[in-house]
């Protein structure tokens, strides 16, 4: 029996849908963890490319339970356009359960979300705009409706007007909003409950009999660490738990039942939204990784920032989560680079520091200490054993690991499914 944990190590679209993917192979089901669509994984096999916001990225193993656990919060528009969209290009999703306790994403927390995002200077956060902060707020106040509710109409219209007292209040007479209608929610979410009925099966008993047989599941986590409600870059982050442990408690596996934590590492580093980034390029650089590595968000197309890789911020990272091994990806991104940076400790008030400062919110007042490598200035995508890598590439990853301490497991070198190289 084994469970494996992909966890983001970075702000987040470090390449866990192509990981996922590649680890359910291996896998007799995948469990999604936590967040919502902010989210977006993306899966390309051969020549067709997957953009998955809500529905796991196991899912193109069709003949494998691919699950939403109770973490996860639900946008019923989403994950039934998905849903479609999949069915359409021919992939079943006759095994994809959604769990009865996930919570659904409302209307109004997708307004509150728009409307906060226009706050000035520091207040910004630079959300997807997606309701995700509100309806994780509305949870842990107790105000929030489960996907179990939308199947019942009198629960759902109960805890819909009761929600909408609220609401509509705040988003009449804070934001100027013209607030919502609860019938017209009613119509239009009655039918997505129409649609999303047959899905809707817990997970808890499936996960069981998976582990008591023996089998092997993979908790694909969205987000990163540094994305973390209490561990990330806090007011910076999303309100979830995307670390290791947010697997427990986004699916209701025991922590004791977890046997694997494989981190995702990008081989250079990315942020989307506000926040402190001390490795930022704002130059040349910056753009040319940007363009080579397609560094724009799946889920809002905005330009992703780009820096070098952390190793301060790694090794913070790594014990929030205690990787077994890492998968580095997008190392061909940096292909015909000359020389690469990698950051290996933070100045900071006069002292050389190998781990952030307690308040990561202060890494913004850091200056990076970089240790310099050689490009490898040859293609490695087509390569496919670790010993034909060129030279310096193995240099680069032998440093990251070692640094890190931490070993690396395979190297990701683009984006097709096969474009994975085991490290021996
Ligand atoms: P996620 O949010 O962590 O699943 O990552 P995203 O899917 O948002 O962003 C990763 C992007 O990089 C996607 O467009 C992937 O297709 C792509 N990708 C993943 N791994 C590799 C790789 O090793 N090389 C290259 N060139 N692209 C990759
Ligand atoms: P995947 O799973 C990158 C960022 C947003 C913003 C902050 C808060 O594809 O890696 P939110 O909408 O969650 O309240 O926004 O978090 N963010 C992500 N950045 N990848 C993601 O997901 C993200 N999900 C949220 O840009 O800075
Ligand atoms: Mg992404």
């Amino acid at each position: 029996m084994t469970v494996t944990v992909i966890a983001g190590a970075q702000w987040g679209d470090e390449g866990k849908g192509k990981v996922t993917d590649y680890f359910t192979l291996k896998s007799d089901a995948v469990i999604r963890v936590q967040g919502g669509n902010n989210a977006g994984h993306t899966v390309v096999i051969d020549d067709e490319k997957y953009e998955l916001h809500l529905v796991p990225s196991g899912i193109l193993h069709e003949e494998k339970p691919a699950m939403i656990g109770d973490g996860v919060v639900i946008n019923p528009a989403v994950i039934t356009g998905e849903i479609k969209n999949l069915k359409s290009r021919g992939i079943s999703c006759a095994n994809l359960k959604i769990s009865p306790r996930a919570h659904v994403v409302m209307p109004y927390h997708v307004a509150l979300d728009e409307m906060r995002e226009v706050r000035p200077g520091k207040f910004h956060i630079g959300t997807t705009k997606r309701g995700i902060g509100p309806v994780y707020a509305d949870k842990a106040a107790r105000f929030g409706i489960r996907v179990g509710d939308l199947l019942d109409r009198g629960e759902f219209e109960l805890k819909l007007r009761h929600a909408l007292t609220e609401k509509n209040v705040l988003l009449r007479e804070v934001y100027g909003n013209p607030g919502c209608d609860p019938m017209r929610i009613m119509g239009e979410y009655l039918e997505y409950a129409r649609e999303l009925a047959p899905y809707v099966i817990d997970p808890l008993p499936i996960v069981r009999d998976i582990l008591q047989k023996g089998g092997n599941l993979l908790a694909e986590g969205a987000q990163g660490t540094l994305l973390d409600i209490d561990h990330g870059t806090y007011p910076y982050v999303t309100s979830s738990h995307p670390i290791a442990a947010g697997a427990c408690l986004g699916t209701g596996i025991s922590p004791r039942a977890i046997d694997r934590v494989v981190g995702i590492v990008k081989a250079y580093l990315t942020r989307v939204g506000e926040g402190p980034f001390p490795t930022e390029l704002t130059d040349e650089m910056g753009e040319d990784i940007r363009e080579k590595g397609g560094e724009f968000g799946t889920t809002t197309g905005r330009p992703r920032r780009v820096g070098w890789l952390d190793l301060v911020l790694l090794n913070y990272v790594n014990q929030i989560n205690g990787f077994d091994d890492i998968v580095l990806t997008k190392l061909d991104v940096l292909d015909d680079l000359d020389e690469i940076k990698v950051c290996v400790a933070y100045n900071f008030k006069g002292d050389r520091i190998k781990f952030p400062p307690g308040d990561l919110g202060r890494i913004g007042e850091c200056e990076p200490v970089y240790q310099s490598l050689p490009g490898w200035n040859a293609p490695i995508g087509e390569i496919a054993n670790y010993n034909d890598l060129p030279e310096n590439a193995r240099k680069y990853i032998e440093f990251i690991s070692k640094t890190a301490n931490v070993p690396i497991s395979h190297i990701a070198c683009g984006k097709k499914r096969r474009q994975m190289i085991p490290v021996e």
